[in-house]
C-alpha cells in the first residue's frame, strides 16, 4: 500500500489526514491499517519509535466509532498524563470532520471537567489506568458500549505495575464485541503473557530488533566521571548549533538540580518529573512544545511516547540499564524521518552498559572525545558572525557613543577593532587556565565546582548552587 487513497476511509476521515499533511502512510500505518479497517479482530503493532503508530490505531478506531451513538465505543489506555492529552488530541484531529470526539480522562486534573465531559458523550475516551477505573467504579464511565480497547505502550504500562488496572479495564468491557489492539516499539515477555491472556488469535505486525530504533538517529557516548557531568553537559550544548532537547535523568532530585544549575547558567531549561503539579507539568510540557523553553530536564515520564516536533537532541545523563528505557529515551529526537542526535554520558564504571545496548539494539554507539573550552569558544565565534551581521539598531547604538570612543579607535584597524571585540566576547579564547585544567578529561584535577571555567558566560554564577539540605547534585550518584 503506497497511498492513503488504497485504503476504504471515509471522505471526513480521509480529509482529515490530507489537512495532517501526511503524503504517504508510513511502513507501520502500511501493515496495521488494512487489518484493522477490515473485519474486527485483536492485533499487536510493534514498530520504531516515531513511525506513526498513533495513526495506525487511531484512524481505524475513528472510522469504526458511530457520531450519533451515545455510548463510549473507544477506550485507548496511555502510560502517562502527558501522552493521554497527546494521544487524545491526535484523535480529535483525525475526527474532526467525521465529528467523533475523543476525551481525555487522567489523574492529577479535576474530576468536574472530566464528569462534564463524559456527560457530552465522547465517542473515545484516552486515559491513564488509574482515574479511569477511578470513573467505572463511580459509575461515571461505563464501557458497556466498547467495542476497541487499545493499549499505547502496553509494555510500559505493566512494567509501571498497571497490570491489575489493565486487566479490570479489560474485563469491563463486553468480550463478545470488543477487540483489543496493543502497540509499542518494544514487547516484553510480561505483555506477551498478558496479551495470551486476553487477546484472541491476534493478527500481528512487528519489526525485528535491528529496526528498533529510528532509522535516522546517530548516538554517540562520553565517558565521564560524575563530578564533570555537569560541565560536559554544557559544552555539548553550546557545541551544537541548534540545541532543542530532552535530558533524562534517572531521579526526580537530579532533574530538579540540574535544571537549577542549567538555569543558573543562562539556558532556558525547565523540568518535567512527577513531584509537580499536573497544571505545572502541562505549562512546561507547552512552553517547551512552543519553543519559549529549548531544553527539558525530565524523568522517564516524558520517556514515552511524547512527540515534540523536531528535536535536535535526546541526552541520557546516564545510560539506562534497561534496553527499553534506551531506546524510548533515544525515540523522542529523530521521528518520521528527521535526522537527531543521541547523546549518553556514562561513568567510567559503567561503560560496560554501551556493549550491552549495542548488542541488545544492533546498532552502533561511537565514543565522542570532550570538547575542549576553546572549541566551543570557537566555535561561539563562528556563530557570532551572523549575529554581528542581524544587528538593526547599529547606526542607533552608535549614536550613543562619545567623542571618547571615536578618539580611542581613531588609530585602530578593522582588524584590530573586530579582533577586541571578538576577545571581548570569548575571553575563554585565551584563559591561561585552560591550560592547567584538562578538567573534564577522567583526571584526578577535575574542578572543585564543576561550572567553575565558565568565566565568559553571559550570565556568570560562579557559586555552587544551595540545595537545602541536600547533597549537590554533582555529588549524588545516578545510575549509569
Ligand atoms: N503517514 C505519515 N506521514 C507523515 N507524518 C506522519 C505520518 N504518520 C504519522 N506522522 C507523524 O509522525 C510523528 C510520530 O508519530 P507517532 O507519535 O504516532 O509515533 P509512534 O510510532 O507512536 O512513536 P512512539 O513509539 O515514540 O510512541 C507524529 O508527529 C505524526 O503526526
Ligand atoms: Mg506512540
Amino acid at each position: 500500500m503506497k497511498t492513503f487513497d488504497e485504503l476504504t476511509l471515509s471522505a471526513e476521515v480521509a480529509q482529515a489526514v490530507r489537512e495532517l499533511g501526511f503524503a504517504a502512510p508510513t511502513p507501520i500505518q502500511a501493515q496495521a491499517l488494512p487489518v484493522l479497517l477490515g473485519a474486527p479482530t485483536d492485533f499487536i503493532g510493534q514498530a520504531a519509535t516515531g513511525t506513526g503508530k498513533t495513526a495506525a490505531f487511531g484512524l481505524p478506531l475513528v472510522e469504526s466509532a458511530d457520531p450519533q451513538d451515545k455510548t463510549v465505543q473507544a477506550v485507548v489506555l496511555c502510560p502517562t498524563r502527558e501522552l493521554a492529552l497527546q494521544v487524545c488530541g491526535q484523535l480529535n484531529l483525525f475526527g474532526k470532520h467525521k465529528r467523533v470526539r475523543a476525551l481525555p480522562i487522567y489523574g492529577g486534573a479535576g474530576y468536574g471537567e472530566q464528569l462534564e465531559g463524559l456527560r457530552r458523550h465522547p465517542a473515545v475516551v484516552v486515559g491513564t489506568p488509574g482515574r479511569l477505573i477511578d470513573h467505572i467504579e463511580r459509575g461515571s464511565l461505563s464501557l458497556a458500549g466498547v467495542r476497541t480497547v487499545v493499549l499505547d505502550e502496553a509494555d510500559e504500562m505493566i512494567s509501571m505495575g498497571f497490570k491489575e488496572d489493565l486487566e479490570k479495564i479489560l474485563k469491563a468491557v463486553p468480550r463478545e464485541r470488543g477487540r483489543i489492539w496493543l502497540f509499542s516499539a518494544t514487547m516484553s515477555k510480561e505483555v506477551r503473557r498478558v496479551a495470551e491472556t486476553y487477546l484472541r488469535h491476534p493478527k500481528q505486525a512487528q519489526v525485528n530488533a535491528s529496526e528498533r530504533l529510528s532509522a535516522t538517529v546517530d548516538q554517540v557516548y562520553y565517558v565521564v566521571p560524575e563530578r564533570d557531568k555537569p560541565a560536559v553537559l554544557v559544552r555539548l550544548i553550546e557545541l551544537a548549533d541548534e540545541f532543542y532537547g530532552l535530558i533524562f535523568c534517572q531521579t526526580k532530585s537530579l532533574v530538579m538540580d540540574l535544571t537549577q544549575f542549567l538555569t543558573e547558567q543562562g539556558f532556558r531549561a525547565d523540568s518535567l518529573h512527577g513531584d509537580k503539579s499536573q497544571d505545572d507539568r502541562e505549562r512546561t510540557l507547552r512552553a517547551f512544545r512552543e519553543r519559549k523553553t529549548n531544553i527539558l530536564v525530565g524523568t522517564d515520564v516524558a520517556s514515552r511516547g511524547l512527540d515534540v516536533k523536531d528535536l535536535t537532541h535526546v541526552v541520557n545523563y546516564s545510560l539506562p540499564r534497561e534496553t527499553e528505557v534506551y531506546i524510548h529515551r533515544i525515540g523522542r529526537t529523530a521521528r518520521s524521518g528527521r535526522a537527531g542526535l543521541a547523546i549518553s554520558l556514562t561513568a567510567p564504571s559503567h561503560r560496560a552498559l554501551v556493549n550491552r545496548i549495542e548488542h541488545a539494539t544492533k546498532s552502533r554507539m561511537t565514543e565522542g572525545k570532550i570538547p575542549g573550552r576553546r572549541e566551543v569558544a570557537l566555535k561561539k565565534v563562528a556563530r557570532l558572525l551572523a549575529r554581528f551581521l542581524d544587528q538593526p539598531q547599529h547606526a542607533k547604538a552608535a549614536g550613543l557613543l562619545g567623542p571618547e570612543w571615536g578618539r580611542a579607535a581613531k588609530d585602530m584597524t578593522l582588524e584590530e577593532i573586530l579582533g577586541r571585540f571578538i576577545a571581548m566576547t570569548a575571553p575563554e579564547l585565551f584563559d591561561e587556565r585552560e591550560k592547567t585544567l584538562p578538567a573534564y578529561q577522567p583526571s584526578a584535577h577535575a574542578p572543585a565546582h564543576p561550572h567553575a571555567p565558565r568565566s565568559a558566560h553571559p550570565h556568570p554564577q560562579h557559586r555552587a548552587p544551595h540545595h537545602g539540605g541536600r547533597k549537590p547534585y554533582w555529588k549524588k550518584k545516578d545510575r549509569g
